[in-house]
C-alpha cells in the first residue's frame, strides 16, 4: 500500500466505544454517503476495538462478535463497499487489545489473512498489551510483512502512541500513518496538549508514514465515549485548522448520523481539507517571533503547496485574545522581491491584498484564522 495523501474517514471508538453493532456500522455508511462525507475524501469507515468475541476458533482465527456482528464481518465489509466506501478494522500488536479483546501478537498472518478474506482494506494497529521482551519495531514488522503478503492493498495504521521512540523507527515497518500522540478527549486543553506534543515531530511526517495526531472530536459536543466538556464552535474550527495544515489524517470521531450544521460546516470545509490533501504534502513550518514553543502560544504554521500558493494558519491556544504577526520576508517575500500576497480566510472567505511588510491580526482565544495565500506582483 502506498498512501499518498493523509487518509480520511470515520472511526466508531471516540464515540461508540464498545457501543458498536451492525445496525451502526450500516446506519453510519449511510451517513457518509448522504451526508456529503464520502465526496468530500472521507473515504474509509473503521471498526475500532470491541468488535471480536473473546476468544479464537480451533484455527486460532478472530472471530466478530456473533451478538454485535451476527452475518460475520464479510458482510459488513460488502455493505461498506457498495458505498463506494473503504472498511478499517482494528487490532491489536499486544497479546490484547486495550480492551481485552484477542490481541495478533504470534498470530499476525492468520489475522492478516482473515481481514484480507473479509475485505478489509486498513488496519489500525494498537500497542496495549505489549510483551516485553519484543521491541516495538519488532511488532510493527511483523504485522507490516503480514499485511504486504496477504493479498490484499491493507492501508497500516501504526497506533503506539509515539511510545518508545516511535519516530525513530516507524518508517521501517511498512506503516502508512502512526500516532503521534497519547488519546484525544473532547475538551480544549486535550486538542491544546496534542498539538504541543507534536510541534517536535513535524520533520519525521511524510507521504505514505503520516504523523497521526488522533482521530478528530469535531460534533462531539460533549457526548460519547471520550466526550467531556466539549468544545465551542470556535474551538472546533481551530481543532480541525491544526489537524489539516499538520498533514494528520482527518478521522472523524463524532456520531455522523446526527451532526449539526455547525458540525457539516467544518468538516465539509473544502477549502481547508484541500490544505490536508494537497498534493505535494510538504512539512509545515513555523515562522514568527518564537518560531518554537516557549511560554508564548501563539504559532503561525505555514505550509508550502503544489501550485505555488502558501497555506498560512495563525492560532491562539493561549487565554487571551492577542495580536499574532507574521512578516512576508518570513514567507520568503521580501520587499526586494516586488512579491505580495492575497490572503483568503479559509473559514470567512474574505480576501484581502496584503500592502505591509508585517501583517497584524487581532485572533481571540482558542481561535485561529486559516488563509490560502497566492503569491501576486506588489503594485501597491
Ligand atoms: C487505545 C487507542 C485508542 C482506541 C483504544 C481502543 O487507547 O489509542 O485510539 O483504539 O485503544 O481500546
Amino acid at each position: 500500500m502506498i498512501k499518498l495523501k493523509p487518509p480520511m474517514g470515520w472511526n466508531t471508538w471516540n464515540t461508540f466505544a464498545e457501543k458498536i453493532d451492525e445496525k451502526l456500522i450500516m446506519e453510519s455508511a449511510d451517513a457518509m454517503v448522504e451526508n456529503g462525507l464520502l465526496e468530500a475524501g472521507y473515504e474509509y469507515l473503521v471498526i475500532d476495538d470491541c468488535w471480536s468475541e473473546h476468544h479464537r476458533d480451533e484455527k486460532n482465527r478472530l472471530i466478530a462478535s456473533k451478538e454485535k456482528f451476527p452475518h460475520g464481518m464479510k458482510y459488513i465489509a460488502d455493505y461498506i463497499h457498495s458505498k463506494g466506501l473503504l472498511f478499517g478494522i482494528y487490532s491489536c500488536a499486544g497479546n490484547m487489545t486495550c480492551a481485552g479483546f484477542p490481541g495478533s501478537f504470534e498470530y499476525e498472518y492468520i489475522d492478516a489473512k482473515t481481514f484480507a478474506e473479509y475485505g478489509v482494506d486498513f488496519l489500525k494497529y494498537d500497542y496495549c498489551y505489549k510483551p516485553i521482551e519484543t521491541p516495538g519495531h519488532l511488532l510493527y514488522k511483523r504485522m507490516g510483512n503480514a499485511l504486504a503478503n496477504c493479498g490484499r492493498d491493507i492501508l497500516f495504521n501504526a497506533c503506539s502512541w509515539g511510545y518508545d521512540d516511535t519516530e525513530n523507527w516507524i518508517k521501517t515497518t511498512n506503516s502508512n500513518m502512526w500516532r503521534s500522540t497519547g488519546d484525544i478527549s473532547d475538551c480544549w486543553a486535550s486538542i491544546h496538549n496534542i498539538h504541543t506534543q507534536q510541534l517536535r515531530f513535524q520533520a519525521f511526517n511524510s507521504i505514505n508514514c503520516f504523523n497521526d495526531m488522533d482521530m478528530l472530536v469535531v460534533g462531539m459536543n460533549g457526548n460519547g465515549h471520550v466526550g467531556l466538556t466539549g468544545c465551542s464552535f470556535e474551538e472546533y474550527k481551530t481543532h480541525f485548522s491544526l489537524w489539516a495544515i499538520l498533514n494528520s489524517p482527518l478521522i472523524i470521531g463524532c456520531d455522523i448520523r446526527n451532526m449539526s450544521d455547525d458540525t457539516k460546516k467544518i468538516l465539509l470545509n473544502k477549502s481547508v481539507i484541500a490544505i490536508n490533501q494537497d498534493k505535494s504534502c510538504r512539512q509545515p513550518f513555523l515562522i514568527g517571533a518564537h518560531p518554537w514553543p516557549d511560554d508564548n502560544e501563539d504559532y503561525v504554521w505555514v505550509k508550502m503547496l503544489e501550485n505555488g500558493d502558501l497555506a498560512i494558519g495563525i492560532f491562539n491556544m493561549g487565554e487571551t485574545d492577542t495580536n499574532i504577526k507574521f512578516s512576508l520576508f518570513d514567507l520568503g517575500l521580501g520587499r526586494v522581491t516586488g512579491k505580495t500576497l492575497l490572503l483568503t480566510e479559509l473559514w470567512t472567505n474574505e480576501t484581502e491584498l496584503i500592502k505591509n511588510e508585517v501583517v497584524m491580526k487581532n485572533v481571540k482565544a482558542h481561535n485561529c484564522k486559516i488563509y490560502r495565500g497566492k503569491i501576486v506582483d506588489n503594485n501597491v
